[in-house]
């Protein structure tokens, strides 16, 4: 436990690294999704986008939510009374939202990979603002502390 307490501030800017690379996959992954939607299914660019999308998700942003979840366990752990606090009550639960949309996107890419995707260009672009908007409230909640 003493360990967690001294090492708080560098597992705090590793939480906060983790998010920064979680929260840039989230924000490039459905950009991809956009201009999927247009390419020819079995063609030449359909499949380089799937092998994008594939290691983006694989590589960068599933492995980047482990570590911030964790990171960020481990920072309640280490300082238990946080739990008390309205605002970590807020975050946490934009951040199951977060998840949800992460989940949603594994599985468009998902469909994609079969060749079965049935959502628009338009509709990738409006669901790629819901991570830069959850974002702008979780960052606000975690700094400023509202209540
Ligand atoms: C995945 C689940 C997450 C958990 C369990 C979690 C938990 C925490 C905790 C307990 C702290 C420490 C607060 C303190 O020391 O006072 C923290 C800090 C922070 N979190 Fe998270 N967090 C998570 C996800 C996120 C996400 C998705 C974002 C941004 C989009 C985020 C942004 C931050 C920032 C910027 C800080 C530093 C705040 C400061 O400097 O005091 N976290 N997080």
């Amino acid at each position: 436990m003493n360990f967690l307490v001294d090492a708080y501030p560098w597992i705090k800017a590793f939480h906060v690294i983790a998010v920064i690379f979680w929260m840039a996959g989230m924000a490039y992954l459905p950009r991809l999704f956009v201009y999927h939607a247009d390419a020819a299914a079995g063609g030449e660019l359909s499949e380089t986008f799937k092998v994008m999308e594939r290691r983006l998700l694989r590589g960068i942003i599933n492995p980047s939510m482990i570590a911030a979840l964790i990171l960020g366990i481990l920072l309640i752990v280490a300082n238990p009374a946080l739990m008390a606090q309205g605002w970590l009550h807020a975050k946490l639960t934009l951040v199951v939202l977060m998840f949800a949309l992460h989940g949603m996107f594994s599985k468009y890419r998902k469909d994609f990979e079969r060749d079965q995707n049935r959502k628009s260009a338009r509709f990738f672009r409006i669901i790629n603002e819901a991570s830069p908007l959850l974002v702008v409230f979780i960052v606000i909640l975690v700094i400023v502390r509202p209540f």
